[in-house]
């Protein structure tokens, strides 16, 4: 039993009513308590950015499902990789919603960012997700 983590980004959908935001939380929750799926989802004006942690075919299987998922698109995966523990454990879907620039700035990206510039600098930025990691999961902590 190997234990995983993912992360990914991706763009929401133009032309879709917050209401689907809040039922793709719902179903989330649901569905990954079931499948012992833990994780963070962030929202910044309009792009995603999603850390998804548990068993690895739990992993992949929901990462199949969320690929297909036409409520977004540019799905980008980031990072696959084994973990010894979760940082995520008692969130079987975390929610964050962040301004652009907020986001950037917590990656140790430079200057004022659009959701589509920071869509593109994840892509290519290596090590933030440390930084991603280390911040989300402080916040957990602290409630
Ligand atoms: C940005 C985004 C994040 C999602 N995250 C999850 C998730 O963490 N867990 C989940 O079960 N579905 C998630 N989904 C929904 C899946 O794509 C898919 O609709 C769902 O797993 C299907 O569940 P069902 O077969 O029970 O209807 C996400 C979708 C989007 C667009």
């Amino acid at each position: 039993m190997a234990l995983i983590h993912a992360i990914y980004t991706s763009i929401f959908q133009e032309g879709l009513k917050p209401d689907a935001l809040e039922a793709i939380l719902e179903k989330s929750r649901e569905n990954n308590e079931k499948q012992q799926i833990t994780g963070m989802l962030i929202y910044a004006s309009g792009l995603f950015l999603q850390l998804i942690e548990g068993e690895e075919q739990a992993v992949e299987a929901l990462l199949t499902n969320i690929k297909e998922d036409q409520r977004h698109y540019g799905y980008a995966p980031l990072v696959k990789e084994p973990i010894s523990q979760r940082s995520f454990s008692d969130w079987s879907m975390g929610f964050a919603e962040e301004k652009p620039e907020a986001l950037g700035k917590i990656l140790g990206l430079e200057g004022a960012l659009g959701a589509q510039e920071l869509f593109e600098k994840l892509k290519t930025t290596k090590g933030w997700p440390r930084l991603f990691l280390e911040h989300y999961a402080e916040r957990v902590k602290k409630g």
